[in-house]
């Protein structure tokens, strides 16, 4: 061969080399749960295709490549959604041991790149179905990415998480996630800059937490797939954007308040499928439902006021709250309103007992990440259900699972990381 092809072919696939290895530098990593207990599930983003996208992990720590003692090859998904590019990465660690601490990397084993080493800590799934066991879980939504760090960015609500990140087990944003449909007072049809500048800033907790999510309407874009794919939660069918999980003792649900939820929608049947399965198997146990719009709400706004026709809360209402009644669904936490409030127990506008004696679900609004449009600050006059605990700062919950009788919520303010609003909720019996 002539030395100057070779010459050519040595420069040029130093080069090529050089590219491909920086386009599949991992950015974004997420965790999340599966349907299996035993597993969990990483997301991350690249520039470009990584030839295999690996998690190396291990029980003790560990130098990538070498001496990990697991690794798992998983999948590249491609958006393709004008305005979005690059690749989302997800693969799954499996046969984990309950209770125990992993570290571990992603990246692209056939080039050699890799993630800083992170850790997480698995739960108490080796323990009988339906056992409480105290851990702490936060809630909040509507947070987004601003550059720069005023209270109305998701600094605040992400480095007080951090502060609190060894008391935390599972982080949940009840979605508008990342506004990347926003900038300032301008629509975009998806900013693929914002969205993955909201995740590198989350990455800190989510690297570390299992970081679950519901869609709002700030993740809808042209459609929902940029959505479901960077989120991936522990659905039952790929496409679904419900799912449920039982952690510690507690059964979560989360739902999606931008799709079809009407009666004999998939998704309703779903829900009450699932609602009733686990009622069925354990019929004191607590169940936690999340989605993105409130069911009760008192800011001025659109949704709020009933006055939204075509999303209106009237037949989300209608659609929805008897399943949370007959199942005895026992929170309800939603974002949407930008504003924290929460509810007495209440059913069809009607108080029914106190979080003493609930008979009812209590309902709690935490749309108060810190996104882009600012907070609601005009209430209407108090409704009968409420509490009068209602504030525009923001902030995010805790719920402290206690025990199986007991769960303790706090609402921590940005602006201090202290608690401004707490209660303890009994658990209760409705249909008697
Ligand atoms: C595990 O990760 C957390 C959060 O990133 C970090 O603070 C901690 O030092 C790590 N633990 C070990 C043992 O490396
Ligand atoms: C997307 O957002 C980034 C960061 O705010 C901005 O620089 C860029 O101009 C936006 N792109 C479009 C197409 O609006
Ligand atoms: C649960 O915790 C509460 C508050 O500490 C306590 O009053 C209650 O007795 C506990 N219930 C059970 C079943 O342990
Ligand atoms: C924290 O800030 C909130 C909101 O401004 C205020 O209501 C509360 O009193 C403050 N708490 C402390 C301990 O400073
Ligand atoms: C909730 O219960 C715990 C444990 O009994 C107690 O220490 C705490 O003061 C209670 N909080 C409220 C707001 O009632
Ligand atoms: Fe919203």
């Amino acid at each position: 061969m002539n030395i100057f092809i070779i010459l050519f072919l040595f420069i040029f696939l130093n080069i090529s080399n050089v590219l491909t290895t920086e386009n599949v530098i991992p950015e974004s990593v997420k965790l999340a749960l599966t349907k299996s207990k035993n597993q969990m599930r990483v997301t991350w983003y690249t520039i470009d295709i990584s030839s295999a996208p690996t998690i190396l992990y291990s029980t003790e720590m560990f130098e990538p490549i070498e001496d990990s003692t697991f690794s798992s090859i998983g999948d590249v998904i491609s958006y393709d959604t004008i305005g979005f590019d690059g690749k989302i990465n997800t693969a799954i660690m499996s046969s984990l041991s309950a209770s125990t601490m992993y570290f571990y990397c992603v990246g692209d084993k056939s080039s050699n790149v890799w993630s800083p080493i992170f850790n997480f800590t698995t739960n108490q799934f080796d323990a009988p179905f339906g056992q409480v066991i105290p851990f702490t879980t936060s809630f909040f939504g509507d947070m987004g990415w601003i550059e720069g760090n005023s209270l109305n960015s998701d600094v605040y609500t992400v480095d007080n998480l951090l502060s609190r990140i060894n008391e935390i087990q599972i982080l949940h944003h009840v979605g508008d996630i990342a506004y990347a449909d926003k900038q300032k007072s301008h629509d975009l049809p998806g900013n693929q800059t914002i969205w993955n500048k909201f995740q590198n800033s989350i990455s800190p907790l989510s690297s570390h937490l299992p970081y679950l999510t519901c869609p709002g309407n700030h993740d809808r874009f042209i459609d929902l797939s940029v959505y479901t794919k960077t989120w991936q939660m522990p659905v039952d069918f790929e496409s679904d954007s419900w799912y449920s999980y039982d952690y510690n003792g507690i059964h979560f649900v989360g739902f999606s308040s931008e799709h079809d939820y009407f009666p004999l929608s998939s998704q309703h049947i779903w829900i009450e499928n699932d609602l009733k399965q686990y009622r069925k198997s354990n019929p004191n146990g607590w169940i936690v439902m999340y989605s993105h719009r409130p069911f009760y709400c008192s800011v001025v706004w659109d949704w709020c006021s009933n006055i939204d026709v075509v999303e209106s809360k009237k037949i989300y209402l209608w659609s929805l709250e008897d399943l949370l009644y007959r199942y005895n669904v026992d929170l309800f936490i939603s974002g949407h309103a930008h504003s924290y409030e929460r509810t007495l127990p209440v059913y069809k506008n009607k108080i029914m007992g106190d979080i003493n004696s609930p008979k009812a679900t209590v309902h709690i609004v935490v749309g108060t990440g810190g996104d882009v449009e600012g907070e609601d600050m005009v209430w209407q006059n108090l409704q009968t259900w409420t509490t009068g605990i209602r504030t525009s700062i923001n902030g995010f919950g805790l719920l402290n699972v206690i025990n199986s009788t007991t769960l303790n919520w706090q609402f921590i303010a940005n602006i201090n990381n202290t608690i401004v609003d707490e209660f303890n909720l009994t658990k209760g019996q409705f249909d008697f």
